[in-house]
């Protein structure tokens, strides 16, 4: 069974998050999704959420590619990560390029993923306060 993870906030889960959760899934057997705790989002993405962390993780385990979300604390725990969830793959898109390729120490493949165009939570959010 080839086990896979991914790292993000998924708030306002929109297209986008779905596109890539569909094609993590399709790298592996397993898809463990580590889902931003809102202090983390807080204190370290200076993101403030507009769902909770309950909420978030409510709308991801209801999508047929997950099989199990957990909390994302700190950027240091991918690293653990691996061997905890015993990871063959992580994933995650491309505006990240390059920033966790040390996670290839660890044993596990990285693959970075085309995000899907023009679509952000921070672009939904400015539009709709722009009216648009
Ligand atoms: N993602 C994607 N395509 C998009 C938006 C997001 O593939 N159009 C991917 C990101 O690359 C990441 C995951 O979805 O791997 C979660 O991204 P997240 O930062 O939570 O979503 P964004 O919509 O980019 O949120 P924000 O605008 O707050 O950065």
């Amino acid at each position: 069974m080839k086990r896979v993870i991914t790292y993000g906030t998924f708030d306002m889960l929109h297209y986008g998050h779905i596109n890539l959760l569909r094609r993590a899934k399709e790298l592996g057997d397993y898809l463990i999704v580590a889902l931003s705790t809102d202090k983390f989002n807080l204190d370290m993405k200076h993101k403030k959420c507009f769902f909770s962390y309950e909420q978030r993780k409510l709308l991801l385990e209801s999508i047929r590619f997950v099989d199990l979300v957990i909390p994302e604390e700190n950027w240091e725990q991918k690293k653990s990560d691996m061997h905890l969830y015993q990871i063959d793959t992580f994933v995650i898109g491309d505006d990240w390029k390059g920033k966790f390729d040390y996670l290839k120490e660890e044993g596990v493949e990285v693959v970075y993923l085309a995000r899907t165009p023009e679509i952000s939570t921070t672009q939904i959010k400015q539009d709709l306060k722009s009216n648009k």
